[in-house]
């Protein structure tokens, strides 16, 4: 921007043309929803989870907007199935601009941490944590290599307080904090920028043991400022705003979207102690 040309206009620095974006659990909620976002702005997108079909819907309505897709079935728990990932994402487009860490589970929903058994801690770890720092560093890499990249972690507003029934999911979503941090400080230099958001309670598979019970609605219904969920479309502009230049200067930050509910977070959960509900259960 200079006084003497016309000036570049702030909009356009949102749009994301000829950029190549990898986002984890692509399949749906959250990811797929993020994936059709990104390509609306104008990029390719690699899309990757363990459910191919899925995946592959995904993929046909990304073609549909005019943009590449590619879908690749991955386990993120499993170092070599992220390993393989990262080739493929190379061998197919030869860069990746953007990456979208968020596939993610919460099996101990409601789970007190007493319970917590060391299959649950592997597999919570695995995927929310081991995962998220396996994929940004092998395509790290390649943003080292292109001397630019900017990387979005799926936090959690859990990851910001201790929370009663979400202890285990609480103590993964710190550690994407902290990842993003940790990054966003050592690959500054390559400019690579690292960012989070921490949603609240959105509608998805992931959270439909809440807003499927009446009584648990309300509850989380009063403790927001909005007095409402959030929907998977309300986090998507600010990771395209994440991914952009609109965000040039902003690394290692986290973006709280929870429509309120992090003040009254102790509150709420509160009352989740005894309900032992659980999330998706783990396949593989
Ligand atoms: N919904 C919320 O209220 C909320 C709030 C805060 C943070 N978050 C975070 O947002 C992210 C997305 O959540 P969501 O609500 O969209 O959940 P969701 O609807 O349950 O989707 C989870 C995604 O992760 C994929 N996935 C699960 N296990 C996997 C594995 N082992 N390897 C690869 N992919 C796997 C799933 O696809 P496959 O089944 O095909 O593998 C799916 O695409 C998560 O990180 C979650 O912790 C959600």
């Amino acid at each position: 921007m200079s006084s003497g040309r016309e000036r570049e206009s702030f909009l356009d620095k949102f749009l994301l043309p000829g950029k190549v974006a990898l986002v984890t659990g692509g399949s749906r909620g959250i990811g797929k929803t993020i994936a059709l976002g990104l390509a609306e702005a104008g990029a390719d997108v690699i899309l990757a989870s363990r459910k191919l079909p899925d995946l592959e819907a995904t993929a046909h309505e990304i073609s549909q907007m005019g943009r590449k897709a590619l879908a690749v079935p991955a386990n993120l728990r499993n170092f070599p199935e992220i390993e393989n990932l990262v080739k493929r994402s190379i061998d197919e487009f030869g860069r990746v601009d953007i990456l979208v860490n968020n596939a993610g589970t919460n099996i101990a929903f409601g789970t007190s941490v007493f319970d917590i058994d060391e299959r649950i801690w592997q597999i919570m770890i695995e995927l929310n944590l081991k995962g998220y720092f396996f994929l940004s560093q092998g395509i790290g890499r390649i943003m080292r290599d292109q001397n630019s990249g900017t990387i979005i972690n799926t936090a959690s507003i859990r990851g910001l307080m201790p929370t009663v029934g979400s202890g285990m999911y609480a103590i993964t979503k710190a550690g994407v904090i902290m990842l993003t941090q940790v990054l966003a400080e050592e690959w500054g230099q390559y400019n690579i920028r690292v960012n989070a958001i921490a949603p609240g309670m959105i509608k998805t598979k992931l959270t439909e043991p809440v807003w499927t019970d009446s009584m648990r609605t309300k509850e989380f219904d009063d403790n927001t400022a909005l007095g409402r969920f959030g929907e998977p479309e309300e986090m998507v502009n600010a990771v395209i705003f994440l991914a952009s230049e609109a965000s040039s200067y902003m690394t290692g930050q986290t973006l709280v979207l929870d429509g309120g509910q992090y003040p009254s977070v102790r509150r709420d959960v509160s009352r989740l102690r005894v309900k032992g509900a659980s999330g998706e259960s783990e396949t593989r």
